[in-house]
């Protein structure tokens, strides 16, 4: 292990895998690379147009062919694709396949009208498990690994995802889902895994529970935790590393593009996500005009798939905020910095934009505090209010909380330029996710105006 300064302080670093063990795509340069990603841009486009109605219609209606795309760069001719078109396509309209070739699907939990539903034929599966596989090396893992699995099984693309990708990796795989939090740390304890899968928020509550029940975490085998499904900030990783003396790794992806193993940091520099560009296309985009901004920028990130046969997608919009930056310990690949927040996750505050990550950020720099905190929104008087409520760490003096409390407000005022309240609670008062955390409750008054 080495350590390495970085923009959030010296940050440990792990080992690289074994050149020989990457697999080919990994190796490419940025040339070879393009060029295949324009053979496989050109036949998606053409797949996607010929048996989806949805993308025949939206390309004639924006005059575009699949013959159009003669370069990688008139992709920015073509529609992209929302959460919506899949809505209005619900259940099973955006597949391109026959049904019967359909091998699994999954879907979102749709707490806000009809799930989105995803489709996978067995090559996709296939695409899949190698991503995934590629991700958990790329993180450190290593076959004969015992991995412990506590991504949700189910619809969610997160448990069966990072299983399959597992067992292709040839680890051991662990499939306990989420949720039973004493028995995650009593098979952490049993079966001694040294990679643990898991959403960063879930990984606190399991790491407390190790506490309450008065071991010591950074005692346990885990050596590497693969963290996603939810935004988490370097100051949660510091936090995480340090609580369970691990390297905290990001990964990404959506189930509309794929599921987990769309893009993954790499052990070895920590420094954003390498995106599977073989498989997936990424563009960044202004979120207002629609316009490609150019690489550095921060804006929208849009996913064109490559390689899918049941349900391609062609510049479908994440609401995920990023910036595209060039490969490192992946040359030929690109990277997307860790993702500041969701478009529709921004607190739009007496003018200003706020996002969650920016509290957490200030949270785990003040000292008696814990990383557990929600966001509470309220309408006073024609204002809109933002309530930060936050846990005391168990060893947190009461006579510190209320410090503790101002110098939160005035750093996020000094930060990012608004006001709000901040009270400190209790450890173990606020609601604990076994899976992704919900941080925010919008009580706002809708006036309709
Ligand atoms: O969350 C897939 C996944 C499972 C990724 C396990 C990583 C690990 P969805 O439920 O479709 O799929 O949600 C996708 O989650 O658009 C982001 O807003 C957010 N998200 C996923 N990974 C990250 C991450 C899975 N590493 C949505 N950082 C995405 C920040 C993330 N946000």
């Amino acid at each position: 292990m080495t350590t390495t300064e970085h923009a959030a302080g010296p940050r440990r670093l792990g080992t690289a895998p074994d050149p020989g063990t990457l697999d080919a795509a990994e190796r490419m340069g940025v040339d070879e690379l393009r060029a295949l990603q324009l053979e496989r841009l050109q036949a998606t486009l053409r797949h996607a147009y010929a048996n989806v109605p949805h993308y025949r219609r939206a390309f004639d209606e924006a005059g575009v062919h699949p013959d159009d795309c003669r370069e990688l760069a008139d992709l920015a001719r073509f529609p992209s694709t929302s959460k919506a078109d899949l809505r209005e396509n619900y259940p099973f309209g955006m597949f391109a396949v026959p049904r019967e070739e359909v091998r699994r699907v999954h879907a979102s939990s749709g707490t806000t009208g009809l799930p989105t539903v995803v489709g996978y034929t067995e090559a996709d599966l296939g695409v899949w498990a190698t991503v995934m596989a590629r991700s958990i090396r790329a993180a450190g893992g290593r076959p004969g690994d015992v991995l412990h699995n506590a991504y949700g099984y189910g619809l969610f693309t997160g448990g069966l995802g990072a299983h399959y990708g597992a067992e292709k990796l040839g680890c051991t795989v662990v499939p306990v889902s989420g949720g039973m939090t004493p028995r995650q740390v009593q098979l952490i304890r049993d079966f001694e895994p040294r990679v643990i899968m898991v959403t960063p928020s879930y990984m606190l509550t399991v790491i407390d529970e190790f506490e309450k029940e008065g071991m010591d975490p950074r005692a346990s085998s885990l050596q590497i935790g693969i963290f996603g499904a939810e935004p988490w900030t370097e100051q949660m990783r510091q936090e995480m590393e340090e609580r369970l003396d691990i390297e905290a790794i990001d990964i990404y992806g959506l189930s509309e593009v794929m599921g987990p193993g769309v893009a993954q940091e790499c052990v070895e520099t920590k420094d954003g996500l390498h995106i599977w560009e073989d498989h997936f296309y990424p563009e960044v985009i202004d979120p207002i005009t629609g316009e490609v901004l150019p690489e550095g920028e921060e804006g929208e990130l849009v996913f064109t798939s490559l390689t899918k046969e049941a349900m391609p997608v062609i510049r479908y919009r994440t609401r995920d905020l990023t910036r595209l930056l060039p490969g490192t310990a992946r040359p030929g690949m690109r990277r997307m910095q860790k993702i500041t927040g969701r478009t529709d996750d921004m607190i739009i505050l007496r003018g200003v934009n706020l996002f969650p990550t920016q509290i957490e950020e200030v949270v785990l720099r003040t000292p008696g505090l814990s990383p557990h905190f929600s966001l509470l929104l309220t309408t006073r008087g024609r204002m809109d209010h933002l309530t930060v409520r936050v846990e005391a760490r168990p060893d947190c003096p009461p006579e510190r909380r209320e410090p503790a409390a101002a110098e939160v407000r005035k750093a996020v005022k000094d930060t990012v330029g608004t006001s709000v309240d901040v009270t400190v609670v209790d450890p173990e008062t606020l609601p604990r996710s076994v899976g992704k955390l919900k941080r925010l409750v919008d009580e706002r008054e809708r006036t309709g105006a």
